[in-house]
């Protein structure tokens, strides 16, 4: 295989952003050049270059208010590979417990020289309020149920990757749309790149006020399944609920879990995805999340990728504005 040197040169001029706070905000034009360049650092990954040093020198601190597997390790590994040093803060044994605030905990170790902050908090908002008081970059790994910007990326680069293109597929994503931050940042990134959305579920979490801004609705997954293309299927979100969406876990793997019976009438190229963690038998049952149709696994691959790609956008050489 011919090896190809990553020469990304500067943070091209048509991107401004010093942070990453949502989807939502973000062009498709935008959207568009973070998968094309995390595709740049995949093919270097794959032709065996573990180390891109674009951001020797800078610092990132992953603060995490919330438990992370994927998303810490990926925004840890994406930052080494860069060449950046990274460091971890844990609330439980902080300062914080002494009374400190959010924002002067942030400005501590602003203070001592980091240059990107990967905030994850249980309040929507908490990353654009240290946005909004810091100097350095701050990058949204999850504000309770409102965005995951990185997530939504990576799921949609595996589409993107498997498909070609977004442009009129039907992807549904299907569980705890009403808690999810991944259905949220996914819907938006989705319709950007002209994806149709489904959001399906139980009707005590799937409003039908997404029909407001085009996103069509369901409470059947057996009704839908015929003609989506790719299935993202989330978890039931019981940290965030104040009371049971519906009666058993059992009855709502029933007629919500994706397995094989399911599998045997939808299109036979469907395309399988899941944030993780995933609950084996819940939202999908082990044959199908280890089989064929899944890229449950790529997506984790592809984190890691979207997120040297957002560190270097935020980060690298380049021209920034203010938000
Ligand atoms: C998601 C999250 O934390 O919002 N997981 C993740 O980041 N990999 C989804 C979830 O927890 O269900």
């Amino acid at each position: 295989m011919a090896t190809e040197t990553v020469d990304l040169g500067t943070v091209p001029d048509s991107w401004t952003r010093r942070h990453l706070l949502g989807l939502e905000e973000l062009s498709a034009a935008e959207i568009t050049l973070i998968l094309d360049k995390a595709m740049v650092f995949k093919r270097a990954i794959v032709q065996g270059q573990r180390k891109i040093p674009l951001l020797t020198g800078k610092t990132c601190v992953n603060l995490f208010f919330e438990n992370s597997t994927r998303t810490r390790t990926s925004f840890s590994l994406a930052a080494r590979r860069l060449g950046a040093d990274t460091v971890d803060f844990s609330s439980s044994t902080s300062s914080l417990s002494k009374g400190e605030t959010f924002i002067d905990t942030a400005k501590n170790l602003e203070a001592m020289g980091v240059d990107v902050v990967i905030v994850r908090h249980r309040t929507p908002g908490s990353p654009r309020l240290l946005a909004e008081n810091l100097q350095c970059s701050v990058i949204n790994a999850g504000d309770g149920p409102h965005e995951h910007p990185t997530q939504g990326l990576l799921d949609i680069m595996t589409v993107r990757e498997r498909r070609g293109s977004l442009e009129g597929l039907t992807v549904a994503l299907v569980g705890d749309i009403a808690h999810s931050r991944t259905a949220r940042s996914n819907i938006w990134g989705l319709k950007k790149l002209g994806a149709h959305v489904i959001v399906c579920g139980p009707s005590t979490l799937v409003s039908p006020r997404w029909a407001e801004i085009g996103v069509e609705y369901s409470y059947s997954l057996d009704d839908i399944l015929p003609r989506v293309d790719v299935l993202n299927l989330l978890r039931i979100q019981f940290e965030r609920q104040y009371t049971r969406p519906f009666p058993s876990v059992r009855e709502y793997a029933h007629l919500y879990a994706m397995d094989h019976h399911r599998l045997a009438r939808a299109k036979s190229d469907i395309l399988i995805l899941a944030p993780g963690p995933i609950n084996r038998g819940v939202e999908v049952t082990p044959d199908v999340a280890d089989g064929p149709q899944s890229a449950i696994l790529e997506q984790v691959t592809n984190g890691v990728c979207v997120r040297m790609a957002v560190l270097w956008l935020v980060a690298g050489d380049g021209p920034r504005v203010d938000i």
